[in-house]
């Protein structure tokens, strides 16, 4: 039975930062951040926006009645969750009024939580082909204000469908993981940003790609020239590229110009959103497919996932017959393309905002904010949520 990417849905904040500009006004040249680093414009959320409304406009896009009632596992992926108890998949399945006898889970390590959920749902929809399951990722990436990480800051959410028969990407079965304990990146349960030591994360995400890789031929038997392109996991696009870069003398001259050009395509979205963390792979297969209009149907693709602290993860996927039919190319475009630029104060004031954690109540502007689902306050230490169209 096939079991793979049966939709994929994406949402972002409609609040961005120019990197030129952060540049300047951090002092640096403008092409560190923008050929160094790779990044043109980086997502700012509101405060209207949080991982669990992001999550919920993502999903939003691609379910119908009958998927709704399909759905029987409901797994959230992030690493900026709202709650150290309860679940943020449940926000979004009382907001897009799932099936009430679904599960529904978050689960976390780093940017490798919605990948652990889509090998986790392979596995369910083995016992059950009948169900769907639905897997977020959604994150604000949050380093603070004037830190080197700031220029990989972002903020946005992928939904994917998962199930038997899917319409986009077969998950081929075999896989190749490697887990480490290293400190390379990580967040304190107290603390509202990132830490991170940079170039040793830098050096840990191509070592676990080595790693994974070499374990993935050896299992699948495969080689470079199998690949029509690689997805990678894009805290900055410069990111997957250098890991791309060590291994691509395996292939002829022309798979070299294929996969090298093939990832220019696949970081369309991310370059111009940031660091979404557990979504920012998943971003960067969605660029890939629906900024390349030419792929056919059998195509494969591999996925490098990387979750720091760390799990690596290198697994494929297989294009489907009609795959573009089951794409919102528009839709994204045009979510992009309706942004609102900040200037260096604006940002800076927007991300220095907060909800109140004292347990007083403060209601917020919705209109400000075209997104269906918003946040729209917090009392008595509860996060308000609407949704514009219920
Ligand atoms: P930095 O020290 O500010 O930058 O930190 P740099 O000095 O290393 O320069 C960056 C690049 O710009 C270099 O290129 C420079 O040469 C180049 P490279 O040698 O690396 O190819 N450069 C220029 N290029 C053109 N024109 C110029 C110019 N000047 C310099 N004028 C760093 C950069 C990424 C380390 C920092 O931003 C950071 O710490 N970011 C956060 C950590 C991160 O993203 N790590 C990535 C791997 S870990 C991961 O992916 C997991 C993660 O997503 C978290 C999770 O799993 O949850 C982060």
């Amino acid at each position: 039975m096939k079991i793979g990417i049966d939709k994929i849905g994406f949402y972002t904040p409609h609040l961005y930062l120019d990197m030129n500009n952060l540049a300047k006004s951090r002092g640096e040249e403008p092409e560190k951040f923008t050929i160094g680093i790779g990044q043109e414009k980086m997502a700012l959320a509101p405060i209207t926006q949080d991982p669990v409304t992001m999550a919920a406009n993502a999903a939003l896009e691609i379910l119908t009645e009958e998927d709704k009632n399909k759905i029987d596992l409901v797994m959230f992926g992030t690493e900026s969750g709202i709650d150290h108890s309860k679940s943020a998949g449940i926000y979004v399945h009382q907001l897009l009024d799932l099936n009430p006898e679904a599960r529904t889970i978050e689960l976390k390590q780093a940017c490798y939580g919605a990948t652990a959920a889509i090998q986790l749902a392979k596995g369910h929809i083995a016992l059950h082909p009948e169900s769907k399951v639905l897997v977020i990722a959604s994150d604000i990436a949050r380093y603070g204000l004037n830190t080197s990480g700031e220029v990989t800051q972002g903020a946005g959410a992928c939904a994917m469908l998962i199930s038997a028969n899917p319409r986009i990407l077969e998950l081929e079965e075999k896989s190749a993981c490697y887990t480490a304990d290293i400190m390379d990146f990580w967040r304190p349960v107290y603390s509202e940003e990132a830490f991170v030591d940079g170039k040793f994360s830098n050096e840990q995400y191509i070592a676990f790609f080595s790693k994974v890789w070499e374990q993935y031929k050896e299992k699948s038997g495969l080689e470079l020239s199998d690949f029509e392109a690689i997805c990678y996991h894009m805290p900055y696009t410069k990111m997957g590229l250098k890991a791309l870069r060590t291994v691509l003398e395996e292939g002829s001259e022309d798979v070299q110009e294929r996969l090298l050009e093939n990832y220019e395509v696949s970081k369309a979205y991310n370059k111009n959103i940031g660091n979404i963390y557990t979504g920012s792979l998943y971003l960067s297969l969605l660029s890939f497919l629906e900024q390349k209009e030419d792929l056919e149907a059998g195509a494969r693709i591999g996925l490098y996932s990387y979750g720091s602290g760390a799990v690596g993860e290198f697994f494929t996927g297989i294009l489907q017959p009609y795959y573009r039919e089951h794409l919102h190319v528009d839709h994204h475009e045009k979510l992009l393309s309706s942004r609102k630029e900040l200037s260096v104060s604006e940002y800076e004031e927007i991300f220095e905002e907060t909800l109140p954690t004292d347990g007083s109540t403060l209601e917020l502007d919705v209109n400000e904010d075209p997104a269906v689902i918003c946040v729209a306050g917090i009392k008595d230490h509860m996060r308000q949520y609407v949704n514009k169209e219920k």
